[in-house]
């Protein structure tokens, strides 16, 4: 992670370094929060937020799964986040808003705790790796489940939930894998750490339901409509583990992410071992629609306006 100079807090710019919580914060804790992980590229166009209202609209539902109520608007966030980035002379970022429980009471009641905002944006480059995104990553199917709807809500970005993904990330970094793949308590397949997944098997692309208990990617409802404008036929089913390995081509879809094909899952080579002809297809169409390229798409992108520092 590369500093930027500001961070917009509760509706103020302060130096990176004062971005400061008490250490009683509730969400420390207790881990009430909810956030958003949204990309800006320097697209031709100008600076571009990639479905930039889709994200906030994720965050306020996310938040208010949890009883938080924002105390800003939406179009305030928005026009928040292009002054910051604007303000930190960035043409590309990653962007990071951030709604939790914060100083005032603890105990496991929170509704009488304040609600803090804050939006960091960053330099950062592909999460798998530039090399990834070309010749795939290797992954491995997690012994850890991903959080069932019985105990916690996946379809809400909280922070809390997160434990899950550290712990999967961490045992597949540990066996010398880049990413795990989660099952769902049912046994099926769900996504990877911070990823929704695409199976292509004989010309069909399948993926995991909203009821296999996976976030509702951004990206991962972007690639479905890319693939069927690309004729390809996408479907929405359980996907057994053994499918993994017996699949032509996989591919996992996130911000942080972006695109990045998988080669191989638990030691089983995914087709020829190297990305495949639809990722690939794909993979291009969704680059040209986060740089600009792909007029079909240039609604996706939100253009933003405040002139940078270098401008
Ligand atoms: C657990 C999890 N699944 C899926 C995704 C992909 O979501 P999106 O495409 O909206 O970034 C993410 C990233 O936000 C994630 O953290």
């Amino acid at each position: 992670m590369e500093p930027s100079d500001l961070i917009w807090m509760n509706g103020d710019f302060v130096a990176w370094e004062d971005a400061k919580v008490h250490v009683l914060t509730h969400g420390l804790h207790y881990g009430t929060g909810v956030f958003e992980g949204i990309r800006a590229y320097d697209t031709e166009l100008g600076t571009a937020v990639f479905r930039h209202q889709d994200h906030l609209d994720r965050l306020f539902k996310s938040a208010e799964l949890y009883y938080m109520p924002i105390p800003y608007s939406l179009e305030e966030l928005r026009s928040a986040t292009h002054e910051l980035i604007g303000r930190n002379g960035l043409t590309s970022c990653y962007i990071r808003p951030i709604a939790y429980r914060g100083y005032g009471q603890m105990g496991l009641f929170p509704l009488e705790a304040p609600v803090d905002v804050a939006i960091a944006v960053w330099s950062w480059g592909a999460y798998l790796g530039e090399e990834g995104k070309r010749t795939g990553i290797r992954a491995k199917v997690s012994s850890w489940r991903r959080i069932s709807p019985a105990s916690l809500i996946p379809q809400s970005k909280a922070s809390g939930q997160y434990l899950n993904s550290v712990l999967a990330k961490i045992e597949s970094q540990k066996a010398g894998y880049e990413e795990a793949i989660l099952l769902d308590d049912h046994g099926n397949v769900c996504e990877g750490s911070g990823e929704n997944i695409f199976v292509v098997r004989d010309d069909q692309i399948v993926t995991p339901p909203q009821s296999a208990s996976i976030l509702d990617g951004i990206n991962r409802k972007s690639v479905i409509q890319i693939a069927r404008d690309l004729g390809h036929e996408v479907v929405e089913r359980n996907v057994a583990r053994a499918e993994l390995y017996l699949a032509d081509e996989i591919f996992l879809t996130g911000t942080a992410a972006e695109m990045c094909p998988v080669r191989e899952i638990d030691d089983h080579a995914i087709g020829e071992g190297r990305p495949g002809p639809v990722t690939r297809e794909i993979q291009a169409t969704f680059e040209d629609a986060l740089n600009g390229r792909a007029e079909r798409y240039r609604d996706w992108l939100d253009v933003v306006k405040v002139p940078s520092k270098t401008a």
